[in-house]
């Protein structure tokens, strides 16, 4: 398999591309620690489900604020105040509020206010560190894939080996193969039944127990905008159909 080195073409991404081998690594190996820790803390079936569900929205209503971003960022004229943190989380408190019909800033109980703290910690730290590059904009400077693997990172290692998420596809569409389901879900029991969900393409979600674990499991479907960017990327996609997934294990009692 190409690395995302060699395959991806756009120059700028290349350099933000460059710096991410080692910093993935330390993620594979976090997540692979966790998956083996006899210490992990489990929760009952119905907090993983909430815990899980919570997870999907945060980062689809999170990844979506970057998206929504992408004309005014390719441009390359941002106005500082539309990227800047506070920008950044009041956009997420708005379509989190559309999405949930609940506050962001509620309370939550549990792992639901778990996942929350994690992935609102997550997202603001990299939106911080990514100023200079959110600002300074430019073709294809920040897409929302990018953006949502450097959150899943850190909300990875945020969350302790708790609850994982990540978002990968079958071996022929990978961009990047550091998403690879065998690297991210490596030492998981459910790799195997991931691997195969991804292979059959169907875009129905699954939330289901299987052992010690919950996993939720959210295929993503592709559109114009998908299928063009990734064939910059030298993948042949086609439109409406299985573009990846997002996916998410807890451990149960
Ligand atoms: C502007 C370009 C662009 C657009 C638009 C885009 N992607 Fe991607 N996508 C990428 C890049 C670049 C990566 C690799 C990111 C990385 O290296 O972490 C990627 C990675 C992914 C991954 C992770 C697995 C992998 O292949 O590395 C999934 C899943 C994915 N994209 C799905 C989608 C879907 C679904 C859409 C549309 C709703 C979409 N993407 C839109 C550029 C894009």
């Amino acid at each position: 398999m190409q690395s995302s080195q060699t395959r991806f073409t756009t120059p700028h991404l290349h350099s933000l591309l460059a710096t991410r081998g080692l910093a993935a690594a330390v993620m594979v190996a976090l997540t692979a620690g966790a998956a083996v820790s006899p210490a992990l803390a489990q929760v009952p079936e119905d907090a993983a489900r909430l815990g899980l569900q919570e997870l999907r929205t945060l980062v689809t209503e999170g990844t979506g604020v970057v998206g929504d971003l992408q004309g005014v960022i390719n441009s390359g004229k941002v106005p500082r105040d539309k990227v800047s943190p506070e920008a950044l989380l009041a956009q997420l408190r708005a379509r989190y509020q559309t999405a949930a019909k609940a506050s962001l800033d509620a309370p939550a109980p549990g792992l639901v206010g778990e996942v929350r703290k994690a992935y609102v910690d997550a997202y603001v730290s990299v939106v911080t560190r990514h100023q200079g590059v959110l600002a300074k904009g430019g073709q294809d400077s920040f897409v929302p894939a990018y953006f949502r693997a450097l959150v899943l990172k850190e909300f990875n290692a945020g969350m302790k080996g708790k609850l994982q998420a990540y978002a990968t596809n079958r071996e022929a569409d990978l961009i990047n193969g550091d998403w690879a389901v065998h690297r991210v879900m490596k030492g998981s029991p459910l790799a195997a039944d991931v691997a195969k969900a991804m292979d059959g393409g169907a875009l129905d979600p699954i939330v289901k127990r299987s052992g010690d674990r919950m996993l939720g499991y959210w295929p993503m479907k592709l559109n114009a905008n998908c299928v063009a960017c990734h064939a910059q990327n030298g993948l042949k996609q086609t439109e409406g159909g299985f573009g990846g997934a997002l996916v998410a294990e807890v451990k149960v009692k």
